[in-house]
């Protein structure tokens, strides 16, 4: 069980007054629950820039008639074999195509795939999604979704 502690501290008037009314445009119910997801958010960030693996979807549309798109993209998974572990390809209409790539890896390198794949004549859209696999504050935490309400250790 997680235990909740209490804490303040201090921050100018104005800035109270913004996050008040960041909380209130946003889906969560105090400030709180906000704050908290804004230091998880911060630790998330701070693992993709250490030695922490994340995890991250790249999601790609492109038109499969332009010549051998398909066969690069599909090169460059492979020499990122080490962290591709899932892709899904669908069709969107006659001419494009939408790839979702599931990776997990170091955040340079699943950066540097992402990237190669967007510089590809004929991709025009590549986004990508990353979390971070964070150890240490996420150890044993209870999981807020709804699906998961049990804890378990990453
Ligand atoms: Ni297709």
């Amino acid at each position: 069980m997680t235990r909740i502690v209490r804490t303040s501290f201090t921050m100018e008037k104005e800035l109270t007054e913004q996050l008040e009314s960041l909380v209130k445009k946003s889906r969560y119910t105090n400030r709180s629950e906000f704050i908290r997801d804004l230091v998880r958010d911060r630790l998330v960030q701070k693992s993709w820039e250490g030695s922490g693996d994340a995890l991250g979807t790249i999601t790609l549309v492109y038109d499969h008639e332009k010549r051998e798109l398909s066969q690069r993209i599909t090169h460059l998974q492979h020499h990122h074999v080490g962290e591709v572990l899932a892709s899904t390809h669908v069709h969107l209409d006659e001419h494009l195509c939408a790839e979702m790539i599931l990776v997990r890896g170091k955040a340079a390198s699943i950066q540097a795939l992402a990237d190669a794949l967007k510089s590809q004549k004929g991709v025009y859209q590549a986004s990508l999604s990353m979390s971070g696999i964070v150890q240490v504050s996420y150890e044993k935490t209870t999981h807020r979704h709804a699906g998961h309400p049990h804890s378990h250790t990453h």
